[in-house]
């Protein structure tokens, strides 16, 4: 089993120190840099385009194509932002990586900077993580002084600097355009698109937006060639990934293996659901992804194998639950996220996502008939895709894909009049009254 683990981002992460320059040099890291340094920008851009690298951040876009789209020559400024929000629930890739190997990602702005001919880059970081701002603040500050970043990169000619930008902690400002108005110090609503932030973006200069995972996984790309990082994955969805497995199962984790592996391999690699139980739903790339069940254990987890079976593979956030959790329970709860982090701007989200927690309350409490679950589909579908931005239309997947495979747990709660799982079973009723 364990040779089907691939792991090279995650690969020093139990290493002496891991986090310094000296622990990152001794095994090999800045290679690439000086690598990449002797290169044309445009040839780094086609070898990330030829390696079939697409974005960690939750769509998959080829991230080569993107770095394609910056306009050359055009005389304006060209930014770098990575996106280190991190906030879908369930994923937990990022941070584990930032803190265990800050360099990786320091390294693969540079080369990306480079490629993309930008003189600036900026890594916006979940605010609420202060050790890991830390972290990469320490980390940008050791390649400084160590010549990586700055004037004249080992006698390039090429100068960068690198800006650590801590968020404020909202859920919305990882959508890369809110992103980029929180990142210029307006509050963070989604902007309108075109122009897409490759022509217009950072102050309004062309911009590449990339996940950490995306960007950390070009140095390797430099080192070894497009062909090693295809020779990992499925033909269209290639190289290796963290695959973040959280909630009931044996020992939870970053797991780094190539896109395609299942559930069911993973699972093998993590001890497998807690002892005594078995599986009942999982997410495969967070809560914005439409749930799966006990029968997809087989699906190819890559791009092309979730969409399949008509969700997402989204952050690779693997949330596993086992028949003693409430599906309505746990929908309730990812809903109430979604309704907390709207950030208004449109009338479906803001208003459905208030509707929504609104019904799933009184159904998890077991007030209501059967016509409620179509009333919630059909505020579902008012929703989705009438939403300015993806968080309104992933706050409707889970609950659609618990009603497809679980409409029968819905109904029992309407049925005993409360949760099933709840042993007090206290109704709506009974909660109103006894306020
Ligand atoms: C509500 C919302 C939150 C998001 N949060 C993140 C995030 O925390 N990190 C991230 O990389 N992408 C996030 N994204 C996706 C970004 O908009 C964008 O697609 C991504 O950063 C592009 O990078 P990639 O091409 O390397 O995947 C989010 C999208 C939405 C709609
Ligand atoms: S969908 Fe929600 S988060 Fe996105 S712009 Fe509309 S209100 Fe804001």
């Amino acid at each position: 089993m364990a040779d089907l683990l691939t792991p090279v981002l995650s690969a020093n992460w139990d290493a002496e120190r891991a986090w310094t320059l000296d622990s990152y040099e001794q095994s090999g890291g800045y290679a690439a840099l000086k690598k990449a340094l002797t290169q044309q920008p445009d040839s780094l851009i086609e070898l990330v385009k030829d390696s079939g690298l697409r974005g960690r951040g939750g769509a998959g876009f080829p991230t080569g194509m993107k770095w394609g789209f910056i306009p050359q020559g055009d005389g304006k400024p060209h930014y770098l932002v990575v996106n280190a929000d991190e906030s879908e629930p369930g994923t937990c890739k990022d941070i584990p990586l930032m803190m265990a190997t800050p360099h990786t990602l320091v390294e693969g702005v540079i080369i990306s900077s480079f490629a993309i001919r930008a003189s600036h880059a900026f890594i916006y970081v979940r605010g609420e993580v202060l050790h890991v701002v830390r972290r990469l603040q320490r980390a940008v500050q050791e390649a400084y002084l160590a010549g990586h970043i700055g004037k004249d990169i080992h006698g390039s000619g090429y100068d960068l600097e690198v800006v650590v930008h801590a968020g404020a902690g909202a859920y919305i400002c990882g959508e890369e355009t809110a992103l980029l108005d929180s990142l210029e110090g307006r509050r963070g609503q989604p902007r309108l698109r075109p122009p897409f932030p490759a022509v217009a973006g950072l102050y309004a200069c062309p911009t590449v937006i990339n996940n950490v995972e995306s960007i950390a996984s070009v140095p390797c790309i430099v080192d070894k060639g497009a062909e090693w990082f295809g020779s990992m994955g499925t033909e269209k969805s290639r190289g290796m990934t963290l695959y973040s497995l959280s909630g009931h199962v044996k020992r939870p984790g970053q797991y780094e293996a190539p896109l395609g592996i299942t559930l069911r391999e993973l699972l093998a690699l993590a001890g497998g659901v807690r002892d005594g139980h078995e599986l009942k739903f999982w997410t495969p790339g967070g809560s914005s992804t439409p749930l799966l069940t006990d029968e997809h254990l087989d699906v190819p987890l890559d791009y092309e194998g979730v969409a399949a079976v008509k969700s997402m593979l989204g952050t690779k956030a693997l949330q596993i639950f086992d028949e003693t959790t409430c599906v309505v329970r746990a929908v309730l709860r990812w809903t109430e996220f979604y309704k907390h982090e709207s950030c208004g701007k449109c009338t479906p989200c803001r208003e459905g996502t208030w509707w929504l927690v609104q019904m799933l309350e009184r159904l998890e409490q077991g007030d209501g008939s059967e016509q409620d679950l179509e009333l919630l589909l059909d505020q579902c579908d008012n929703i989705l895709g009438r939403s300015f931005c993806a968080l309104g239309d992933g706050a409707t997947s889970p609950i659609t894909s618990s009603i497809e495979y679980f409409r029968d747990e819905y109904v029992r709660h309407l049925t005993e009049r409360g949760c099933p799982f709840d042993p007090h079973k206290t109704t709506l009723f009974e909660t109103v009254g006894a306020q």
